[in-house]
């Protein structure tokens, strides 16, 4: 009989990595299914296979998510080559099955044929709500591709259904993604489809999509707050984040109800995204203009992208400084020097909090319960802390130059 490490070790083989073993797909044509070029995996699992993201009882697991390109009907199937049970019939493999239902709506097929006569009727698939925004993006194959922007809300047909679908993908690509109350009227959901042709007929795929929850201020304005952004895998870095945030920015910007756009507990990917659309939209501010910048952040700044562009205090500072930087001769070291000062004054706000704690809390303590240098120990660190919160800003914000440089 196996002894407790050549047991253990048997049992390792029978432990799979989650975001390896779940494969995605959006497919477009019967072929696609069979090839593996247009799968692709999650980033993460662990919502819905714990932190370790792994699946036990299985050697080979392939658990299959298969979506149709624009209405997301989904093939949902399981394949292993073999199960621990075949080798110990007294454990117990993880019912992998009820975890993906668990997130996934009923009406997905586990049958391919029914899969097939699904992307049969995708030629009828329309997207929802109506069309904000159009645009093309050059491609070698097909020349140029047509992306369109859609506004939908729950009221349009199907469009629950769909979303329910459609947000299973927040789960492998989203850290702390949740999902939303979709029957909650104070949601806006905006759409991104690529039209494409299959047999001479144009259709739409799914791209990507952004969800925005229009809150309430006092006494009569809401102020949207993008909740989650999602553009899928296939799509990624192609500019349609760029695009969509700027069309949900140009469409709030024409309601004179809207205070300012926000964001909920936004990611750094989405911070870097939403200071390139910023600042694309207000470098053409006569505020903003290149004379006005060494001048300072102004009034005139904050009020110019408040009223024409719906952007608040915070966002226009950094649009400010990523323009200021832009305008800046950094080898200069006179003017590289002010620009330092300028942006580290901004940065130093919460260490200047920090401080003024430490001090009343300094003020509770016997002087023998000091220890005698950590004031200036404390100083040290600070100024540390500040010179790499600087450098990380200065970098972010030459990558927004930079990109805005390659698509001028
Ligand atoms: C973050 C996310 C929404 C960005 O969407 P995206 O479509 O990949 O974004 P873009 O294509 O506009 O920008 C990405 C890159 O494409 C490049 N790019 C390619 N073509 C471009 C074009 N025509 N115009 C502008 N940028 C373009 C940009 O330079 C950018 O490069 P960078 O990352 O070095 O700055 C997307 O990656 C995503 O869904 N990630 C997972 C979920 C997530 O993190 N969501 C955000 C928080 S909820």
């Amino acid at each position: 009989m196996a002894g407790p490490n050549a047991m253990e070790k048997k049992l390792a083989e029978y432990k799979c990595d989650t975001n390896l073993a779940i494969t995605l797909k959006l497919v477009r044509f019967p072929e696609d299914i069979e090839d593996d070029s247009t799968s692709f995996h999650p980033e993460y699992s662990h919502q819905t296979f714990g932190d370790d993201e792994v699946a036990f009882g299985y050697k080979g697991l392939n658990i299959q998510l298969y979506y149709t390109a624009g209405n997301l009907s989904t093939l949902f199937r399981v394949r292993y080559s073999s199960k621990v049970t075949e080798l110990f019939d007294c454990v117990e493999p993880d019912d992998v099955e009820s975890k993906i239902r668990e997130i996934i709506p009923p009406g997905f097929t586990a049958n391919t044929d029914d899969f097939i006569s699904l992307l049969e009727k995708e030629a009828k698939f329309e997207p929802f709500g109506p069309l904000l925004h159009s645009y093309t993006v050059p491609n070698e194959e097909a020349g140029v591709l047509t992306y369109q922007i859609h506004k939908a809300d729950i009221t349009c047909p199907g469009f629950q259904e769909y979303h329910g679908r459609l947000q299973t993908f927040l789960m492998w690509f989203i850290e702390t993604a949740s999902f939303i109350d979709t029957d909650d009227d104070r949601w806006d959901f905006f759409l991104v489809f690529e039209k494409y042709n299959k047999d001479g007929e144009t259709l739409y795929a799914t791209v990507g999509y952004m969800t925005v929850y229009n809150y309430y201020v006092y006494p009569d304005k809401t102020r949207p707050r993008v909740s989650q952004m999602l553009i899928l895998p296939p799509f990624q870095g192609e500019g349609h984040g760029a695009q969509l945030l700027e069309a949900v920015h140009r469409f709030y910007c024409g309601l004179p109800k809207v205070q300012d756009i926000t964001a909920e507990d936004p990611s750094d990917n989405y911070v870097n995204l939403r200071d390139y659309v910023l600042v694309k939209l207000c470098q053409g501010l006569p505020s903003f203009a290149v004379e006005k910048l060494h001048l300072g952040f102004s009034a005139d700044m904050i009020k110019e992208a408040q009223d024409k562009l719906k952007i608040n205090k915070k966002h226009a500072r950094r649009v400010y400084e990523i323009l200021r930087l832009r305008a800046t001769d950094m080898s200069d070291e006179e003017k590289a020097r002010e620009y330092r000062l300028e942006v580290k004054k901004r940065l130093f706000g919460p260490y200047r909090k920090n401080q003024r704690e430490l001090a009343k809390m300094r003020k509770c303590l016997r002087p023998e319960e000091l220890v005698s240098h950590m004031g200036q120990m404390d100083t040290r660190t600070q100024h540390e802390e500040l010179e790499k919160s600087y450098q990380l800003l200065v970098d972010d914000y030459r990558r927004v130059i930079e990109r805005l440089a390659a698509h001028a």
